[in-house]
């Protein structure tokens, strides 16, 4: 993605050759900058906090965390608790229990003299995978688009996507938006309706920006306008992302995802989602039962950040008093969604989908 005619991917090791420096996406749109990260502690922190966010880069700064760690104390009680640390930041996106698992495989069995060297090593194989895996993604989408596309007339393929499952969310494309970003690039002619996506506004803030500097039209809704906008056939094709994919094709996303999921059906709008293998949770097969739904702060709810003149503000928006629940994911069972955008293809969102993508997973 370019930023200002610059290239950026979202992580990266800093010009010292071991630190690592990240965007800071509490402050987008507002403020383009970027923090670094130089130990465990700081990378769990980025996690937890959401100045890095979206499942796959989750799973990346978890990664370049075990690393830091390595680079400080290779020992055994270093690399568990670093494990442990990074574990515990968020529940739902599974890619970082798969990002530290195969930082676990990549480091353990190697002399510590050698495991900070290994483990910056498949933390930047993990980046370049998630970059051509996106990739892919975006090259399989770009096909439903352009069927779409086929039937419009030269009239723009009205895209609905929810949260920021784009570029911020992955190293580079996002998968949600890899084939926006593909069919953009095509000449199709694309336009996108971007749930605001609250509490935390990623689709306002992130999504929006994105798009922006990508040059794709792109209208800010908010998040109760897509039914309407699906009643009125003003929505084409939606496209979101996941945190965490069940075996038989549920999946969970930022809240909200289901009641999308909901309209699109009613109205007959095609509800895809996008996901690299690395989101899929083969032990799970209920996702509404089983996936674990990370509740965060309620002055996420109760508050909102923005622009007032040149400077960032915090704003109160409840009623004085009044608390706020906060769960940030929903599940959206498999029957609602029309398909599965994967690196490997469009599978049903179904065991034998999944299972016909992923043989030598679904055994
Ligand atoms: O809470 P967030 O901002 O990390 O939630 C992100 C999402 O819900 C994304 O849609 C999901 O991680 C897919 S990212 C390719």
């Amino acid at each position: 993605m370019r930023i200002n005619a610059t290239a950026y991917r979202t992580i990266w090791v800093a010009q010292d050759g071991w630190s690592v420096e990240v965007i800071d996406q509490i402050k987008l749109p507002h403020v383009f900058e970027t923090q670094t990260l130089t130990s465990v502690s700081e990378a769990a922190r980025a996690i937890k906090d959401m100045v890095v966010r979206g499942a796959p880069l989750i799973g990346a700064t978890a990664a370049y965390g075990v690393a830091l760690a390595m680079r400080a104390n290779p020992s055994d009680a270093a690399l568990d608790a670093a494990l442990a640390l990074l574990g515990a930041t968020r529940p739902t996106a599974i890619n970082l229990q798969w990002a530290l698992k195969e930082l676990d495989l990549a480091v353990r069995l190697l002399p510590p003299e050698e495991r900070a060297v290994g483990a910056y090593a498949r933390a930047a194989q993990i980046c370049d995978d998630d970059v051509e895996t996106c990739r892919q993604i975006g090259a399989h989408g770009l096909k439903l688009i352009e069927e779409i596309a086929a039937t419009k007339n030269g009239e723009p393929v009205n895209i609905l996507t929810h949260c920021n499952a784009g570029w911020l969310a992955t190293i580079d494309w996002g998968t949600a938006t890899a084939p926006i970003y593909m069919a953009h690039d095509a000449g199709i002619p694309i336009h996108v309706w971007v749930d605001e996506t609250r509490p935390r506004n990623q689709g306002a803030a992130l999504t929006a920006f994105e798009l922006g500097q990508h040059g794709v039209p792109h209208h800010i809704i908010v998040d109760n306008a897509g039914g309407h906008l699906m009643q009125q056939g003003q929505v084409d094709l939606c496209i979101v992302g996941t945190d965490r994919t069940s075996a038989r094709g549920d999946v969970a996303n930022k809240i909200g995802t289901y009641l999308k999921a909901l309209a699109a059906q009613d109205n007959d709008v095609p509800f895809y989602v996008a996901l690299p293998h690395t989101t899929i949770d083969w032990s799970i097969e209920d996702g509404v039962a089983d996936i674990p739904i990370e509740e965060r702060a309620p002055d996420e709810v109760l508050t909102m950040q923005g622009r007032c003149g040149d400077e960032v503000v915090q704003v109160g928006i409840g009623a004085p008093g009044s608390p706020a629940a906060n769960p940030a994911f929903d599940v959206t069972p498999a029957r609602l969604v029309s398909g599965l955008i994967t690196e490997r293809g469009v599978c049903a969102a179904s065991q034998a989908g999944l299972a016909s993508l992923y043989p030598e997973k679904a055994s």
